[in-house]
């Protein structure tokens, strides 16, 4: 195939033309006359050599050919399109594609020669964070794949690509670096020989990041003074600068990608700076490349890819952080900065028990609030419950008495040494009726709560969220509802064995629940009929293996109060109390359960289960739909 970089050339050239119009433009002397016709002369010898396949005595001769025309172009300023110089240019051209395509490799390679010019020039605006145009060029993978309108480079034909037409558009709103300065002509030209040449992959992995692609000896790491903080200065960079830069700048400048050779994975990092060398210079912003790129003194402006990602403040803190002599408050220099969920952590750690009530009542109020926008709760605090109901002030009265029992009991019962037993205290919502409490669930958790689910508690591991919902479902108790002291009791316990976090099965947080309700509530005509309820289900259920039945999720909403019932009953008969609650910390431990089984009752869960089915009474009970 014909290059067509020539053509290129010319079109770019122009373009180059048009915007330096006011530079005279000197007439073509004698002498450069002369010296151009030797260029030719030699370039047809150096073609020559390329006949005769001495390809490494072409090359150099090509390179210094080259040299001499560029030479002649700039210090005579005569323009490329002059009818002197375009024809040898032209004619330099061939007998480089020449040589390149007869010598099999390619003068332009993409790993040493183009993919420096795309993590320059590009890859702030196309990355897989943020991909302008659904393009990204940040490796020769998602290169190849293209953007909204397809492949990029067509091999071997540069002016037929998009990619070489974005670049040398005249039209500065098309024109790619979008709203930058072009390309420079060198650039465009070595971008453009490299489609011509095939476009070709030269690097070892096609999906690495073009910035590790051509693998230079790294530079020695910069040394860097690093200066302790006072306790004087304004600005703190541990609490007002790290946590900032850490989401923010790190999305791109991470130990893992290095945009710019630049990490803010620690202090010394920041301060070690990337491929320009240091980019903080303490005492003096506007000498500081990170200041100035975040000030738009430089570009590309950081954070890049227009996103809004800095506060005014942190802005301010940053050009003062750098003033006051950009000093460490932190312990290890060379530590990396914890991530988001670390300090996340580290700031709940720290919370007094004021701080953790005072939290737990905000976030009690706004989720009132996200249920019922226009009704005051009535609301009773007590040692461990902050309660909101929409019920009468006594009716929360007495709730309130019943689950403070209940945490008395499962206090002495488990044997736990902590005066409240859930930090902030546990949040417990009450309402009325079947409404109230499926408003909760659908504005709260955005979820649908099934017909015979009427309460449910939620703690996380930390304790950020605790918290149980209840339907006021009455004090009588009938084969269809418990009663509402039974219902307090059930999930105050869940809320209970969730403190431990790790993920306990349904069965056993609604079946424990369920055993301790029955020793208060005995003959409760709900709790009587659930073993036969339970035979009924396992009989109904198929199920290929008896362990799965310890197992989570294996019983539809539905089937978890009368299985998880009577399978912690069965448990609590066979082993007792004790026993029952180390398997639970077990379970909580991250232990499955057969390997839990085994360790607390010497029997496998294969064994357990089976027995457990043969206690179920043969039953005649109607499962209730
Ligand atoms: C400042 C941000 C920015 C920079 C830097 C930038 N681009 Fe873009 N690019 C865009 C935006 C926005 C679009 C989508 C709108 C458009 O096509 O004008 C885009 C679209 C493109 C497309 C068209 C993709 C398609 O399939 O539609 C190509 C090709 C492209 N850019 C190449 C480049 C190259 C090559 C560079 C570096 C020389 C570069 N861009 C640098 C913002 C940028
Ligand atoms: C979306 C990705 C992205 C984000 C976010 C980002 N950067 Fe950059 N950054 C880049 C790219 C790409 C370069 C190289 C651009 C170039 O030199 O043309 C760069 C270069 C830099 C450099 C120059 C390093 C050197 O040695 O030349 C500094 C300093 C910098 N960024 C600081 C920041 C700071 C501070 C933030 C946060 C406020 C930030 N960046 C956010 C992509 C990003």
């Amino acid at each position: 195939m014909r290059p067509i970089v020539p053509i290129i050339r010319v079109s770019c050239s122009l373009l180059v033309a048009a915007l330096v119009v006011s530079v005279a433009i000197a007439a073509v002397t004698p002498e450069q006359k002369k010296e151009l016709k030797d260029i030719g002369s030699d370039i047809t010898k150096a073609s020559s050599l390329v006949s005769k396949k001495k390809y490494d005595e072409a090359e150099p001769e090509l390179k210094e050919l080259e040299q001499r025309l560029d030479k002649l172009i700039k210090e005579g300023k005569v323009p490329e399109t002059d009818p002197a110089v375009k024809p040898v240019r032209l004619q330099l051209d061939k007998a480089k594609a020449l040589l390149a395509k007869a010598s099999g490799k390619g003068s332009v390679s993409f790993a040493r020669d183009v993919a420096p010019i795309f993590v320059d020039k590009c890859i702030g605006c196309h990355t897989d964070g943020d991909a302008k145009g659904g393009l990204r060029l940040d490796t020769y993978a998602a290169m190849e794949k293209g953007g909204g309108r397809g492949a990029l480079a067509i091999p071997g034909n540069a002016q037929a690509s998009n990619l070489i037409q974005k670049l040398v558009t005249p039209n500065a709103q098309q024109r790619m670096p979008k709203g930058g300065e072009a390309l420079k002509d060198k650039e465009i030209q070595t971008i453009t020989t490299w489609v011509n040449e095939g476009a070709k992959f030269d690097g070892a992995d096609k999906n690495a990041e073009l910035a590790t692609l051509d693998k230079k000896p790294a530079a020695a790491p910069v040394r860097v003074e690093i200066a302790k903080a006072t306790g004087n200065e304004k600005v703190s960079f541990m609490r007002d600068i790290m946590p900032e830069m850490m989401d923010t700048c790190g999305r791109c400048h991470n130990d893992r990608q290095k945009r710019s050779g630049f990490s803010v994975a620690s202090f010394e990092k920041v301060m070690q700076g990337g491929t320009s060398g240091r980019v903080v210079i303490a005492g003096n912003p506007d000498g500081s490349r990170l200041w100035r790129l975040v000030n738009g003194d430089d570009t590309p402006v950081m954070p890049a890819g227009n996103q809004t990602g800095i506060t005014r403040k942190w802005y301010n803190n940053l050009k003062t952080w750098i003033e006051e002599g950009a000093k460490f408050d932190g312990d290890d220099p060379k530590k990396g900065f914890p991530t988001l969920e670390e300090r996340e952590a580290a700031a709940l750690a720290r919370l007094s028990p004021e701080q953790w009530n005072e939290r737990r009542k905000k976030e009690t109020a706004e989720n009132w609030k996200k249920t019922f926008q226009n009704s005051e709760p009535v609301v009773r605090e007590s040692a461990d419950f902050l309660i909101y109901g929409d019920v009468s002030p006594e009716r929360i009265e007495a709730i309130d008495k019943w689950a403070t029992e209940q945490a008395a009991s499962l206090k002495s019962s488990f044997n736990v040494k902590e005066t409240q037993l859930w930090k902030g205290k546990l949040a417990v919502f009450i309402f009325k009726d079947r409404f109230g409490y499926e408003e909760f669930n659908q504005s709260v958790h955005r979820r649908e709560v099934p017909r015979e689910i009427m309460g449910h508690s939620e703690v996380s591991g930390n304790m950020e969220e605790a918290l149980i919902a209840i339907q006021d479902i009455g004090d009588a108790a009938t084969e269809s509802s418990p009663g509402m002291h039974v219902n307090v009791i059930e999930h105050v316990t869940g809320a209970f064995l969730k403190r431990g976090g790790g993920g306990l099965p349904d069965w056993v947080i609604r079946g424990a629940g369920l055993a301790l309700a029955n020793q208060h509530s005995k003959g409760n005509p709900y709790i009587v009929k659930l073993p036969g309820q339970a035979g009924e289900i396992l009989r109904e259920a198929r199920i290929d293996k008896p362990e799965e039945i310890f197992g989570n999720g294996t019983f539809a909403p539905g089937e978890v109060a009368p299985i998880g019932f009577t399978l912690v009953d069965f448990m609590l008969k066979r082993g007792g109390p004790n026993n029952f609650g180390q398997f639970v910390k077990k379970l909580q431990g991250g232990e499955k359960a057969d390997a839990a089984l085994r360790a607390v009752y010497n029997a496998d869960a294969k064994t357990l289960a089976l027995a457990y089915a043969n206690s179920l009474p043969a039953g005649s009970s109607k499962k209730k739909k």
